[in-house]
């Protein structure tokens, strides 16, 4: 009788490490091919464009990441909070203490983003955590109107869809890489202006087919020196 129920006993055990094994094997399968974008390749980074890697870890979470098509952003209100093109945009919100740097206050938001119920919006992702001091540069706005008249003109404004030389090519990056080398901070996420959210946030080297066209930003004609006799 004991031998028979060490017999049985064993068998349970095994059928349970055989359910417990199939279990995990079957649930390993189902998982999806992941591979890791990794930043500590063995390839060195050309200096210059390391910002463009800066949020690279994060590139395959934008590939799957659902758009919220109620709460997006366009070109349009993107540039209603610019003064000019490449401006800092001011702050839509209220801030809590009047006198802060920013720093960590902001950076909790702004930092990687996310949707934020208060404000009913995703918060944009910043392209420069590193510069602390927010507020230097960003103020909140107070007033929708102008004091005085001016005859200031905003100047123009890159136009998006129309960069590419043959239908399907890469577009060329029609503006400046100062304080913008961190590609996917404004390109990516459902914070990105619709009309400049890029299709393929995994192809994280973007500066290997998107070159700058300077053309548009430093074309200051032809520089003649005067020589005086
Ligand atoms: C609770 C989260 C949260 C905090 C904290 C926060 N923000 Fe924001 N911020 C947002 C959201 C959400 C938006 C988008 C608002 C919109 O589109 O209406 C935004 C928008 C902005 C914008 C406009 C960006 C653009 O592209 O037009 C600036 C600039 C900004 N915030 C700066 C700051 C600064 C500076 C601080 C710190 C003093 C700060 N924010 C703190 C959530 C936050
Ligand atoms: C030295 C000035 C300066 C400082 C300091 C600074 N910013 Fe900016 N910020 C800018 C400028 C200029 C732009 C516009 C860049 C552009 O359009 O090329 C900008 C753009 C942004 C944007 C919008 C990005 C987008 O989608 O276009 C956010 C969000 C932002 N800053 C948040 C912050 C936060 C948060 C901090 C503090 C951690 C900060 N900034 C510190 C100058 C600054
Ligand atoms: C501060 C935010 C910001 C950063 C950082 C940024 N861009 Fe842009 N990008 C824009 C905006 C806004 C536009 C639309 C034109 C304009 O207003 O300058 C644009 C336009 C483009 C376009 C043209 C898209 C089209 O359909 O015509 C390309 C390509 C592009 N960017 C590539 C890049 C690459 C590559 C990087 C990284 C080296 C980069 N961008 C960094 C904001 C940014
Ligand atoms: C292997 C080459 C390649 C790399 C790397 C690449 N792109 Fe592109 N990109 C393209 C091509 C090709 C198009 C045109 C797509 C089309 O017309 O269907 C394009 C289009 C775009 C556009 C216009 C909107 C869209 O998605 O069609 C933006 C913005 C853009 N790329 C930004 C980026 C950014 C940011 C990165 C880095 C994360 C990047 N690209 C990496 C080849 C590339």
């Amino acid at each position: 009788m004991r031998k028979r129920l060490g017999i049985i006993s064993l068998f349970i055990i095994l059928f349970i490490a055989f359910i417990t094994i199939w279990n995990y094997s079957y649930y390993q399968g189902q998982e999806e091919a992941y591979i890791p974008i990794e930043n500590d390749r063995p390839i060195p980074i050309i200096p210059s464009e390391t910002g463009v890697f800066q949020r690279s870890e994060y590139a395959l979470d934008y590939t799957n990441m659902p758009v919220d098509e109620n709460h997006q952003r366009s070109m349009k209100t993107y540039y209603d909070n610019r003064a000019f093109h490449g401006a800092p945009p001011s702050i839509p919100h209220e801030v809590t203490s009047e006198r802060s740097m920013g720093e960590n206050t902001c950076l909790k938001c702004h930092e990687n983003g996310g949707y934020v119920d208060k404000f009913e919006a995703f918060a944009p992702v910043t392209p420069h955590p590193e510069m602390v001091n927010c507020r230097q540069c960003h103020v909140p706005q107070k007033t929708q109107t102008l004091f005085k008249g001016t005859n200031f003109k905003r100047g123009t404004i890159p136009t998006v869809g129309t960069n590419n030389a043959l239908a399907g090519s890469p577009p060329v990056i029609p503006h400046q890489l100062q304080l913008r080398e961190n590609c996917l901070a404004c390109h990516a996420g459902p914070s990105a202006p619709k009309e400049i959210r890029v299709t393929h946030p995994e192809r994280v080297n973007c500066r290997q087919c998107h070159v700058p066209n300077n053309k548009v930003t430093e074309d200051i004609g032809t520089f003649i020196r005067k020589f005086e006799n």
